[in-house]
Formats: C-alpha cells, structure tokens, sequence
C-alpha cells in the first residue's frame, strides 16, 4: 500500500508537487488546498514531498510519521 494523496481533501501529491514551485511549504499549500488541515495523516508525506519530490511512499511506522511531522518544511 502506498501514499500518494490527502484523502481528507482528495488532492493527490502530484497536484500538490504541481502547485510547489509557487507554494513552497505545508502552510502555503494548506492554504491552497486544505491538504493536512483535516485528519493532518498527510502531513508527514506532504513535507517528505517537498523534500524529495517524490509523490508515493510507503506507508509510515506511526513513530517516523509523528518525527517528520514535526519537522519545519
Ligand atoms: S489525509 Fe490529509 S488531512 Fe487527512
């Protein structure tokens, strides 16, 4: 099973890696979007995206999601 979208908002990591060369962080792309405003279980995969650019990703250990989560994008 694979990551690749907030399912709150139904906004997929591609669209929101489209929109990130004019929204550069989790904030800018919540505000657009509403990605990470609902359950907030994207978040960790949004920020992972920013980073690498990726749009899919394994499933997370709850402890490694909670870390990326609470990192500064
Ligand atoms: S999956 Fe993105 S806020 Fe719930």
């Amino acid at each position: 099973m694979a990551v690749d979208r907030c399912v709150c908002h139904n906004v997929t990591l591609a669209e929101l890696k489209a929109m990130s060369t004019k929204a550069t962080t989790v904030d800018e792309l919540s505000a657009k979007t509403r990605c990470c405003t609902g359950c907030g279980m994207c978040k960790p995969y949004v920020i992972l995206m920013l980073r690498t650019g990726r749009t899919s990703f394994p499933v997370l250990p709850p402890h490694e999601a909670q870390r990326i989560a609470a990192l500064r994008d």
